[in-house]
């Protein structure tokens, strides 16, 4: 009696505590599994936070020397009466972005702490890129055709100053003004005064002709023969020469690398449907000169980026706040961002890059934004250049690491 009245209630409870053991076990790994995760996670927020905010890690100056150096400082017509540094408009750090969208989202999303300080893209850094690596980059195309407006004209002005290596004139045809043209169009006035600005270099073509000498990428980069060109553009409907001269200026050779950069808005008040319209019609000229089929065969797409336009100043003319202030450009870049992944090309906003600096008219950017506009451009270049190689295996990279 003794021993059932023992033994029995016991079973139970021993069977049932075996069990408990078990299911204490379980919860206890699902509980310090939950807990490896929340820590694991807290962990990677912390790098997540840590890469957008301050202080952030400065890049190894033995891995990108030329990072800390003025690219500017050899240039023609560096001085006291131009002395603008390319370490006013950059500062590295740590990482570079790795690859095309996560570039382009770094650099359409970044700022600045205070006006016209460095631009810092967001999230992982642009490489700023000596003259040299500049036309290696280009040197990988044989054409890159901007289509557009002024602003897309001020693009092409900063590329020419950096591949004529002359911060002076390098954006203008200086070739032929007059002494009093020489005066004016000036450093940043080559961009600041209208005047000077309409004067912008075209295309590579004519530098070759008129001042071959002027040109730095085929003394820097045997061989170096890209055409770099500018197509206006401005507003919807666009008027048929201005298509058929676009047609004209793609070369159709099958095996030539070509790159397209596009710039629309202003001229049609930031209209969306317009805007839209633009962007469809020139698409189609390229895809239709080129034989290809964009949305069928996305592997053969052309390299396309929309740049969307400025911020605005506080110089932007009152008539024009309601329909080209802030908010429609703010709504404009983000409407069209949408648009562009609808088409299946790149988009770089220029809204943050803006905001904090130099728009002498209220629309416009100096110098200064244009070369860190241009320098974008070319990390977007970099970068597709970049993806081409892999797939080659090509055993030199364009731009050693
Ligand atoms: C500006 O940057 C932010 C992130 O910092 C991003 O969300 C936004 O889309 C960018 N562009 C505009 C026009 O706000």
């Amino acid at each position: 009696m003794y021993r059932f009245m023992n033994e029995r209630p016991n079973r139970r409870p021993r069977l049932s505590r075996k069990w408990s053991r078990v299911v204490l076990c379980v919860l206890a790994s699902v509980a310090g599994l939950i807990l490896v995760g929340a820590v694991l996670d807290w962990i990677s927020e912390l790098e997540d936070s840590s890469q957008c905010s301050f202080p952030l890690k400065a890049a190894d100056p033995n891995v990108r020397p030329h990072e800390y150096e003025n690219t500017f400082a050899t240039y023609r017509q560096f001085g006291p009466k131009c002395s603008i540094s390319s370490l006013e408009l950059h500062g590295p750090y740590e990482p570079v972005c790795p690859d095309r969208p996560s570039m382009l989202t770094a650099m359409s999303s970044g700022g600045r702490i205070g006006r016209d300080a460095i631009y810092i893209p967001r999230g992982c850094d642009m490489r700023w890129f000596t003259t040299e690596e500049v036309c290696k980059i280009l040197g990988h195309f044989s054409q890159v055709i901007l289509v557009g407006d002024s602003m897309l004209r001020h693009v092409i002005g900063a590329l020419n100053i950096i591949v004529r290596e002359d911060l002076g004139y390098g954006g203008v045809t200086d070739w032929n003004f007059d002494s009093r043209e020489m005066e004016r169009c000036f450093c940043n006035d080559q961009f600041d005064v209208t005047d000077c600005s309409v004067q912008g270099i075209y295309k590579t073509e004519d530098v070759i002709k008129h001042d071959p000498g002027s040109l730095a990428c085929p003394r820097l980069v045997p061989g170096w023969s890209t055409d770099l060109r500018m197509e206006q553009m401005v507003r919807y409907p666009i008027e048929d020469v201005e298509l058929e001269r676009l047609e004209r200026a793609i070369d159709t050779k099958s095996n030539s690398r070509k790159a397209f950069i596009l710039g629309h808005g202003l001229w049609n008040n930031l209209e969306l449907d317009k805007s839209k319209a633009w962007l469809d019609t020139v698409i189609k000229v390229i895809d239709s000169r080129l034989k290809l089929r964009r949305k069928r065969y996305p592997g053969r797409n052309m390299p396309i980026l929309l740049m969307t336009p400025n911020a605005a100043g506080e110089k932007k003319p009152d008539e024009y706040i309601v329909t080209q202030g802030n908010k429609a450009l703010v709504r404009f870049e983000h409407s069209m961002a949408q648009e562009t992944a609808k088409q299946n090309i790149d988009h770089l906003g220029t809204w943050n890059m803006s905001i904090q600096a130099n728009l002498y008219d209220g629309v416009h950017m100096d110098m200064k934004g244009n070369l860190l506009k241009a320098m974008m451009v070319v990390n977007w270049l970099y970068l597709l250049a970049k993806e081409e190689d892999m797939t080659k295996t090509r055993r030199v990279p364009i731009i050693a690491e």
